[in-house]
């Protein structure tokens, strides 16, 4: 059934009480299962641009939510699900993901996921890389992805490491997506900042080809072509 979201328009004096900035860009109050429903089809659109039958990562799984939609609807030739799936007791991050989740129920997810994912594993078109990005991405030889999906470090610097790795591994056409395009979280400006700055000191190697409710997509352009040929 289509999902219509019903929309109820953010009174002034309401968008002052949510005492969020960003409050004037998103005018509507959604139910919490209706923004679940809205970032589903707002990822959707994203991964329907994905080239199918390519190399596809994901940095930051969780529980697999998203693995299965990008499985489902790229169907890639092979899909890294990164992730250490481990508790940081960083005081630093007390409010981040990670901080929350104590190490035992990171064990049992990751155990979940592994079997949710089992038949693929097995055929070859799913791994398990249970680390950080910084060192799973290392791993990939340049310009050999066509979609990277980054959910992890929201930090200002977690986004601009994965960014800055993840850059030279894609290939030309290339599409690298976020999660939580918007200062709403712990992370503050952190996502935005670092991707502004991205796109800033890369000007002509990269574009925004979407931005979909939170999801942003840029893609890799290739050698500006030369204009005497
Ligand atoms: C928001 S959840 C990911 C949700 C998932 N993408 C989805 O849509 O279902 C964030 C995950 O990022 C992981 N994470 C945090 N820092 C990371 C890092 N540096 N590298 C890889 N994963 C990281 C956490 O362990 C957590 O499982």
């Amino acid at each position: 059934m289509a999902f219509t979201p019903k929309i109820s328009v953010v009174s002034h004096r309401d968008r002052k009480a949510s005492n969020k900035p960003d409050a004037t860009i998103t005018p509507v109050a959604l139910t919490k299962k209706q923004k679940r429903l809205l970032k589903d089809k707002n990822r959707k659109r994203i991964l329907e641009n994905v080239t199918k039958g390519g190399v596809c990562v994901e940095i930051g799984v969780w529980r697999g939510k998203f693995s299965k939609q990008i499985l489902d609807i790229v169907n890639p030739l092979h899909l890294a699900l990164i992730d250490p799936w481990q508790h940081f007791g960083d005081a630093d991050q007390s409010d981040a993901f990670s901080g929350r989740t104590k190490e035992i129920q990171f064990e049992e997810i990751y155990q979940d996921v592994c079997k949710d994912f089992a038949d693929q594993i097995t055929n070859g078109q799913v791994s398990i890389m249970r680390e950080l990005s910084n060192t799973a991405i290392a791993q990939f030889e340049d310009g050999t992805i066509d979609f990277a999906y980054v959910d992890g470090d929201h930090s200002y610097d977690g986004v601009r490491a994965d960014l800055e790795n993840l850059f030279p591994k894609l290939r030309h056409d290339g599409i690298i997506a976020f999660d939580d395009y918007h200062r709403f979280g712990w992370w503050g400006d952190g996502v935005l900042r670092a991707i502004h700055e991205f796109i800033g000191q890369h000007p002509s190697q990269c574009r925004v080809l979407m931005v979909e409710g939170a999801q942003i997509a840029l893609s890799k352009l290739g050698p500006l072509p030369n204009p005497e040929a």
